[in-house]
């Protein structure tokens, strides 16, 4: 290592996405930033794997079929995830301008699977009407309600229907319009991409800005409310990586960490590889830099499906988000299914990826726990099917000063990572993190 007793500001483990957004992050606000990954590659847990790569880490030893084609065509996510073309994760990239490393394409659609069908998640009052998921009387009741969610103004009491957001809860925000529990359960899970059923409890502003992102996010390109980067997700960590490049920032691959250093006060100094010693007040790392320091919270299983058909039921469109609510099939956590295709340069044409996921919740064999959503998929050609643990953090790093992130959980979309990123932001910083627009320099 040339910066050999260098001091850096933080030092960042493993280039998983939430830290590369992070160095990133702080790499633009004058941090002097180093940032190791054991891997020889970008991205961590959340990389994107050639076909090469793929078979070496599900079967050691197997050569890819000739029929699945060129290695190269192939980049499969670990852990797919879709954008809201309006969210979080895209403001941090707009607002670093991380998008000029980037090329992104929409997907195709958004469907719920309700009744024992998959069916489209109806974005705004238009298709609410049109949609097979509600009875007429419900789609004029759904109707109200999602106008109710664009026009509600906190200084406009006509607004309002008599409900407030800030004391209502959200049960009894639909409650008020009368929306069937089938309707609240597409709203809430498949529209405000809530995780399990505890938001019908809080205050009902919560959902109403979900919905409405949403709604604003399906505008933007018009099929669905999601984005995907071309070439896949691996792409993400490594133009976040670029940018703080960009201010200063040091990256190394095929670097691990033999040890964490310590003051007499417990607070870390540094770390330890195998070409020296990196000095930093501050360590930023993905849990399997530091196993002591995480609790095991649940295990996330994850089915890769390589497809040769766009999945049933999904109007044949080249990808597809699909939610299967907890209630729907008996489960206290919802299946989600992922899938992309040879339109987003992840595999050779006439070839589909499509991911299923969820939390695991019994001690049967995994894939019964997704069982319902491979169901969904039609015939598989291949399947690679893995079981990770679910780490989160044992401490908030105020003491030691290294701050462990989440890892990465079942959902197919970015707003949990985001969550993570600002809540790493307010335990490193002390501040809550504010994305101001990034004053563009003229060339
Ligand atoms: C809604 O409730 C909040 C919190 O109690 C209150 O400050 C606000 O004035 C209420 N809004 C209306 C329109 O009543």
């Amino acid at each position: 290592m040339e910066k050999k007793d260098e001091d850096y500001d933080v030092i960042v483990l493993g280039t998983g996405l939430t830290e590369c957004i992070l160095s990133g992050l702080l790499s633009v606000e004058g941090k002097k930033v180093l940032h190791l990954d054991r891997n020889s590659y970008y991205g961590g847990e959340s990389a994107s794997l050639n076909l090469t790569q793929l078979f070496n880490k599900f079967r050691p030893g197997q050569e890819p079929p000739a029929s699945l084609g060129r290695d190269r065509d192939w980049n499969v996510d670990l852990i797919p995830k879709f954008m809201m073309a309006n969210g979080e994760i895209v403001k941090f990239l707009t607002h670093t301008d991380v998008t000029r490393y980037l090329d992104f394409k929409q997907i195709s659609g958004s469907f719920v699977y309700s009744g024992q069908r998959v069916s489209k998640v109806p974005a705004n009052e238009i298709e609410a009407l049109s949609s097979p998921l509600m009875g007429i009387f419900e789609k004029r009741r759904m109707k109200k309600f999602l106008e109710w969610v664009q026009r509600y103004s906190d200084a406009d009491p006509s607004t309002q229907n008599g409900v407030n957001i800030s004391t209502a809860t959200m049960a009894e925000a639909f409650k008020a319009f009368g929306l069937s529990e089938s309707t609240q359960e597409f709203i809430g899970h498949a529209m405000a991409l809530h995780l399990d059923d505890s938001y019908l409890q809080q205050p009902a502003r919560d959902t109403v800005e979900k919905v409405r992102l949403y709604a604003a996010s399906v505008l933007r390109y018009g099929k669905s409310p999601y984005i995907y980067p071309m070439y896949g997700l691996g792409d993400l960590p490594q133009a976040f990586a670029r940018l703080s490049a960009v201010y200063g920032g040091t990256y190394m691959l095929n670097t691990d960490v033999e040890e964490f250093i310590y003051d007499d006060q417990g607070k870390i100094t540094g770390v330890k590889t195998a070409e020296g010693v990196a000095r930093a007040k501050q360590v930023i790392c993905d849990p399997s830099y530091a196993p002591q320091k995480v609790k095991k919270v649940g295990s996330v299983v994850r089915a890769i499906c390589l497809l040769n058909h766009p999945i049933p039921n999904t109007n044949n469109g080249d990808s597809a988000q699909i939610v299967i609510p907890q209630n729907q099939i008996g489960r206290k956590h919802d299946v989600y299914v992922a899938s992309v295709s040879s339109e987003h340069m992840v595999c050779p044409k006439d070839h589909y990826l499509a991911i299923v996921s969820t939390i695991v919740e019994t001690d049967k064999p995994a894939e019964m726990e997704i069982h319902e959503g491979l169901k969904l998929l039609g015939p598989i050609v291949d399947k690679f099917v893995s079981v990770s643990p679910l780490e989160a953090p044992l401490e908030s790093g105020a003491n030691d000063q290294v701050f462990v992130s989440r890892s990465y959980d079942a959902t197919s979309h970015f707003e949990t990572v985001c969550e993570d990123v600002h809540d790493l932001w307010l335990r490193i910083t002390g501040e809550p993190l504010v994305l101001k627009k990034k004053e563009t320099e003229q060339a």
